[in-house]
């Protein structure tokens, strides 16, 4: 169950009361200290942490927790709220999922990025040394709360990093909501409008394909550059924002579809201007195609050497999976490079 709106924390206190169940938070000390205010009924004892951001997602963090619940009792029957970004729902959603066999747990995403993607699809995560999410399980949150109330400590680089995925979503589902994307949402009620649509779109691909053996890759729209230039930027000591490197990955990937005839001027056009018109200019140095390239050759998408990417073919059709050689994607980013601005 996702619910959408304001009063989070009512709404929580209600539901945890009838669960009648123990409960155990797990947040991290950042979102903690924001948030631990509004729900003064999380009885401190039972709250744990993880450490912020991708330090969450390790091994030794995981077994830290796991040795901290079985020291405080926590049994079978606990449920676990999850409070946080992305990388704190992936690693306290392994931990959940795997401590005693499995806890229930409910999550909610305080970053953009989480409520419209990590929140919403059931995929828990570790990273295996630098390899991201190499370790996990597919098991969803009982239920999720999406709440625009956490948005407002955010720093913009974060909001626009959920903006990439809202994009890919609206991308993927077409008119009216590639439309409504078009503005930032207003006010509390305008984001819970455009935050349940967008989530509905991951979740129904999502309930189609659970186990992701198929369907679940057209989400991978703009991944296949986006991871790419993520790695590049990371690497260099200059990294940006996984979702802002989805966001240029969509509108590269649109030049690559336009030059394999796969989708009209108009449709690629109204992509890249869209990523334009929200996004900070890449300034891509063609110069470095190489070192991209080597990133893409190592996609877990491809299959044996073949580059594999989802491309859309309009504005709400997007199909994996498409090949798609060095030549066309060099061309891509030289014209992405030298788009009238
Ligand atoms: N499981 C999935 O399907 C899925 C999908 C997309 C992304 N992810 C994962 O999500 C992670 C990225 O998530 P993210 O972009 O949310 O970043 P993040 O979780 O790393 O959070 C970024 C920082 O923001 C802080 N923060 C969180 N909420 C805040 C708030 N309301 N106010 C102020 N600070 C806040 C965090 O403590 C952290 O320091 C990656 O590890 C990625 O692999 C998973």
């Amino acid at each position: 169950m996702i619910w959408h709106g304001e009063h989070i924390a009512e709404t929580l206190q209600k539901d945890l009361l009838s669960a009648a169940r123990p409960v155990i938070w797990v947040s991290s000390k950042t979102v903690w200290k924001h948030y631990h205010d509004l729900f003064p009924y999380a009885d401190k004892a039972r709250v744990f942490f993880l450490p912020d951001g991708e330090q969450a997602k390790t091994i030794q963090a995981a077994d830290q927790l796991w040795q901290q619940w079985a020291e405080a009792g926590v049994s079978r029957d606990t449920l676990v709220v999850q409070l946080g970004g992305g990388a704190l729902l992936d690693a306290a959603g392994f931990c959940s999922s795997t401590y005693m066999r499995g806890l229930d747990f409910w999550n909610i995403p305080t970053t953009l990025l989480a409520m419209v993607d990590a929140a919403v699809g059931g995929k828990t995560a570790l990273n295996l040394g630098v390899i991201k999410n190499y370790i996990g399980t597919f098991q969803s949150a009982q239920r999720v709360y999406i709440s625009s109330e956490f948005l407002a400590t955010l720093p913009e680089s974060q909001l626009l990093s959920g903006w990439g995925e809202i994009t890919k979503h609206a991308l993927l589902a077409g008119e009216p909501l590639w439309s409504e994307c078009q503005h930032w949402p207003q006010n509390q009620s305008q984001w819970a409008s455009l935050l349940s649509k967008n989530t509905a779109v991951k979740k129904s691909i999502v309930d189609a394909d659970f186990r992701d053996n198929g369907l679940r890759q057209k989400l991978n729209a703009g991944h296949s550059v986006g991871h790419a230039l993520e790695s590049f930027y990371r690497d260099k000591g200059t990294p940006i924002e996984h979702g802002i490197a989805v966001a240029h990955g969509l509108a590269i990937e649109a030049l690559v579809a336009f030059r394999m005839n796969l989708i009209s001027r108009q449709h690629g056009q109204a992509i890249t201007t869209r990523i334009d018109e929200f996004f900070p200019h890449l300034n891509w140095d063609t110069q470095n195609n190489e070192r991209l390239f080597a990133y893409i050759e190592k996609d877990k998408k491809n299959l044996s050497s073949e580059w594999r990417f989802s491309l859309a073919r309009q504005i709400g059709d997007v199909r994996f999976s498409d090949s798609v050689s060095p030549n066309t994607l060099s061309w891509a980013l030289t014209q992405y490079q030298n788009l009238p601005r």
